[in-house]
């Protein structure tokens, strides 16, 4: 395998330490998904103001008996700490293998094992890895056409150049034939996305500080998690939601030995949910070189599920 699969990039110290040296200081949003991180989106998906996980749901069950058949493919999750929605496709599109991948060790390792009993005959590759970073698939599915699914709208968490770089990078990994699922946030009022992201029993709140506490027992930090407060912002011109985490007044982190200065109202830029509309996905899946084969939107237009194909599918 060439140097650099399914690596870690930089250590964990060092893209913190990079990320709360910029002016606006920024924290990766992998880092969000530890074992409590994972229990606390769990929550979140079942809140009544997060629709997006139901509305995709309910929209899968129709998109599925409508996807291209590929018998004895392999379909690869990209972030799936979850395996419910990919149980939905597989036996629509004929998958005779599963491969997810996610940054969650623990997580992939639970879905893998409750997999092995509810399906045995299906064969089941985790990869555990950073799929922003250069991935190297199984062996074992070398010779199986590839049904990549990207769900749950996390192609919102990457800016565009990363969503480019990523769409690009997923065409080469899945090769000739492939196509690719990806759900996908519409844009919408900030009434009704404000409220999906600062709910009122505050779960999402729990979720945002839940990274600082994640980063200190892993890398040992200092952060005084009762100085910083969860806020949701709708970024008009950017066209998504951010979530910041507040510092109360001024005072130091220390970070692998570094002592990073906070002010009073200073903020940690954690996350950005870009909400696309359809023709913008569109584009920008054909900039980097899929064809746009369907897109579904529910009837109340809250969700989009984009089929694309890579260009040498011959129909
Ligand atoms: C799983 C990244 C798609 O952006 O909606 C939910 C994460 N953050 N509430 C999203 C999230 C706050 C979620 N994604």
């Amino acid at each position: 395998m060439p140097d650099g699969y399914n690596a870690p990039a930089a250590s964990i110290v060092e893209e913190v330490l990079m990320g709360l040296s910029q002016p606006q200081k920024t924290l990766p949003a992998k880092f969000f998904y530890d074992a409590e991180g994972c229990r606390l989106f769990g929550k979140i998906t079942r809140l009544p103001e997060y629709y997006v996980t139901r509305t995709e749901q309910a929209l899968l069950q129709q998109v599925a008996p409508e996807l291209p058949r590929m018998p004895g493919c392999a379909l690869v999750e990209y972030g799936a700490s979850d395996e419910s929605k990919a149980m939905m496709l597989l036996d629509h599109i004929g998958a005779s293998a599963y491969v997810p991948v996610d940054i969650a060790d623990s997580a992939l390792q639970d879905l893998t094992q409750r997999l092995h009993t509810a399906r045995p005959s299906l064969s089941v590759h985790p990869v555990a890895a950073d799929f922003l970073r250069p991935l190297a698939l199984p062996h074992q599915t070398s010779s199986q056409q590839r049904f990549g699914f990207f769900p749950g709208s996390t192609i919102g968490n990457l800016d565009h150049a990363t969503a480019h770089r990523f769409l690009v990078q997923v065409r080469e990994t899945l090769g000739a034939n492939a196509r690719f699922l990806v759900g996908a946030d519409l844009r919408k009022d900030s009434s009704i996305l404000i409220p999906a992201y600062d709910d009122a029993q505050g779960v999402t709140a729990a979720f945002n500080l839940n990274l600082l506490s994640h980063l200190n027992r892993e890398i040992g930090t200092d952060f005084e998690l009762e100085n910083f407060s969860h806020r949701a912002v709708w970024n008009d011109s950017e066209g998504r939601i951010e979530m910041h985490l507040v510092c109360a007044h001024r005072q130091t982190v220390s970070v692998g030995g570094t002592t990073i200065v906070f002010d009073g109202g200073e903020t940690i830029h954690t996350e950005n949910s870009y909400k696309h509309t359809v023709p913008q996905l569109r584009s920008m899946a054909e900039r980097a070189g899929w064809r746009s084969e369907k897109v579904w939107t529910d009837p109340a237009e809250l969700f989009s599920i984009h089929l694309l194909a890579a260009d040498d599918v011959v129909n």
